[in-house]
């Protein structure tokens, strides 16, 4: 059942590229549009929502900071994330004009069930983003979209984490449309290029050996840093929570531009840093910014490992490690900069000779607060 893989968790990774596929298929018209009636939302609904709040655990709340950037900067729609631990705690400001979208892989997740509960007694829309149909979540949601990814064993998500983004993906782009905030050719050439990406996901899959080498490399280290911006924070942020719960290390994810408020001081000669650098084309601003950050924490001795865009020359100097991935739209580049990380996580763990598919002290649906 595992398809001649020694975990669940390297089948999931290589299955990627058919999740996100699979999460697209149908999706598109023959127009090039985007046609999500099967959401259950009246294009009418959508046109009045005045804020977006995405709520969700752990990766998917990751998911869900990266769908801020594709919401707010396609969309033009104000859009929150939080945890679902928090959110319905803090007495919220929730009406009718306010859409509510939590992403569940498991749609059993009992905080992020009890999201969606508080939102729809204050009268909010819910969308269920989820890749377990007929599940609690989705069933209590007012609509749902879901994630294509098949099912999820390893306790790790990797495959739905992909899925999940793609639907946002999807989610951002189909309200850029009802609501006329981008023309129907721009949205056509936005998913053209999603529909591009199981092949880059599959080109970052054949050259992930030098990723595995390096993990083993770093088996016996305490402690690993993982620094992104813009869309690769949030990767940042997935980054270490793999390497947290599958090679019990202390990883944390920080906003490259939050190193000098505090984050500096940890770094140590031979600390291993993960950088995630964005696009030289498409943000060249904050590119530069982030070489910079990648100068400094090397003069005081980190190790670097960039992950970088083919064809940018200018980490070139700094990177002690090198990790390529095809360059694609910058909104799009978690697609690709998270299977490494993933792929490195999953390594290490097995280096370190633990349970990738179970993890210690993890369940695969966490069905109490
Ligand atoms: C991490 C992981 C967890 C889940 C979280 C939410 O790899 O799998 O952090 O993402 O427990 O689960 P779902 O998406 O099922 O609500």
């Amino acid at each position: 059942e595992k398809g001649g893989y020694d975990h669940f968790m390297l089948k999931e990774i290589a299955e990627q590229p058919r999740a996100v596929a699979d999460t697209l298929l149908g999706r598109i018209g023959s127009d090039g549009l985007l046609t999500l009636d099967e959401m259950r939302l009246s294009d009418q609904e959508l046109r009045d929502v005045s804020k977006i709040i995405v709520v969700a655990c752990g990766t998917s709340y990751h998911a869900g900071l990266i769908a801020k950037y594709a919401i707010e900067h396609w969309a033009r729609v104000p859009c929150e994330v939080e945890l679902a631990s928090e959110f319905r705690y803090r007495d919220p400001i929730l009406n009718r004009d306010t859409l509510v979208i939590v992403i569940s892989q498991s749609g059993e997740t009992m905080d992020t069930l009890m999201a969606v509960r508080h939102a729809r007694e204050q009268r909010s829309r819910v969308l269920a983003i989820c890749n377990v149909n007929g599940s609690t979540i989705p069933r209590e949601s007012d609509a749902v979209l879901y994630t294509h990814a098949g099912p999820e064993i390893a306790v790790a998500s990797t495959k739905a984490f992909l899925t999940q983004l793609v639907a946002c993906y999807l989610v951002a782009l189909y309200i850029a449309q009802v609501r006329g905030v981008k023309f129907g050719d721009e949205i056509t050439q936005i998913l053209d290029r999603l529909a591009g990406m199981p092949a880059k996901v599959e080109e970052v899959l054949a050259t992930m050996e030098p990723v595995r080498a390096l993990a083993r490399s770093l088996a016996g280290e305490r402690c690993v840093l993982f620094l992104g911006r813009h869309v690769g924070f949030p990767v940042a942020l997935e980054g270490a929570l793999k390497l947290k719960e599958l090679a019990y290390m202390h990883a944390e994810g920080f906003a490259a531009g939050e190193l000098k408020h505090g984050p500096i001081a940890l770094i140590d000669r031979g600390l291993p840093v993960v950088v995630v650098v964005p696009s030289p084309s498409g943000q060249r601003v904050i590119h530069d910014k982030i070489v910079s950050n990648i100068q400094e924490i090397r003069a005081r001795g980190a190790r670097t490992i960039v992950i970088a865009e083919e064809g940018d020359t200018a980490v070139e100097p700094y990177a002690d490690t090198l990790i390529r991935v095809p360059a694609v739209e910058t909104l799009l580049q978690p697609l690709v900069a998270a299977v490494p990380l993933q792929v490195f996580a999953c390594e290490l763990a097995t280096a370190k000779g633990h349970d990738v598919d179970q993890p210690r002290n993890l369940a695969k649906s966490v069905t109490v607060e």
